[in-house]
């Protein structure tokens, strides 16, 4: 089987419901992402931080997985899958994705703020002050904050260089090292973009379906059999 490596961002899951980030009435336009997502941040107003990320997690626990995500899980059927995600949601993972490598962390992780390989899955959507590792320090989000290192691009380079095919679906390619994984596939090697703006992709092989990834995966599907 091909190997298909699917590169996706804040608006694969947008029609389940959840905030993209840049786009109109996106989570940047409400929060400064200084004052909710960066270490900084957290030192000087855990509150604001841990009440930002609880919210997201409760509109995750509502959440469902689209027509985009149940496309692109079915697509292990004929391919072999890995998707490399920017998003901190589990939406792929509850679609059927069997391999999804999270860049940026897990909303519904949290870790130790003294020992970050003590990381624990929530039960419910709310993490406060006072909650606690077993090593007695502060619980906080398992999720990468502006300015922290992102440690599973190490990981995620090799994948994307290994790729036969490239899917990138609904993300501005705006943020790094994400998005300078598009420059570690082969050359020839073709690109499909799903989104319903054209995000700054500049190659040659790029094939781009301007829709959104609910009907965008189908029609990359149908395009998927013309080279499979
Ligand atoms: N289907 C497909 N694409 C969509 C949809 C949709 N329904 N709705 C919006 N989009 C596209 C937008 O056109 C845009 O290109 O999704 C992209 C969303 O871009 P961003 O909001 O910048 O999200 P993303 O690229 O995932 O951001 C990357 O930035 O703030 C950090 O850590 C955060 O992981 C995030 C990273």
């Amino acid at each position: 089987m091909k190997k298909l490596v699917v590169l996706s961002g804040a608006g694969m899951s947008q029609e389940s419901g959840l905030k993209t980030f840049r786009d109109m009435g996106g989570l940047w336009e409400q929060y400064d992402v200084t004052e909710v997502a960066s270490p900084e941040a957290w030192s000087r107003n855990t509150e604001l931080v841990l009440r930002f990320y609880n919210e997201r997690r409760k509109h995750l626990w509502e959440a469902k997985p689209n027509s985009g995500h149940i496309g692109i899980a079915k697509l292990e059927n004929d391919f072999d899958v890995s998707i490399i995600t920017q998003n901190v949601d589990d939406l792929h993972e509850q679609a059927g994705s069997s391999k999804v490598l999270h860049l940026h962390g897990e909303l519904r992780k949290v870790r130790s703020t003294i020992d970050p390989e003590l990381i624990y899955t929530l039960d419910n959507w709310d993490l406060k002050i006072g909650d606690l590792c077993e090593k007695g320090s502060q619980l906080r989000p398992h999720i990468v904050w502006f300015g922290e290192a992102v440690p599973a691009i190490q990981q995620a380079i090799p994948i994307v260089q290994d790729a036969e095919i490239l899917v990138v679906i609904g993300t501005s390619l705006a943020v790094y090292p994400a998005a300078e994984l598009v420059n570690y596939v082969r050359k020839g090697i073709p690109i499909f973009v799903v989104d319903p703006s054209k995000p700054s992709l500049y190659s040659e092989n790029v094939i781009f379906i301007q829709e959104k990834a609910g009907t965008g995966v189908q029609i990359l599907k149908e395009e998927l059999k013309k080279i499979n």
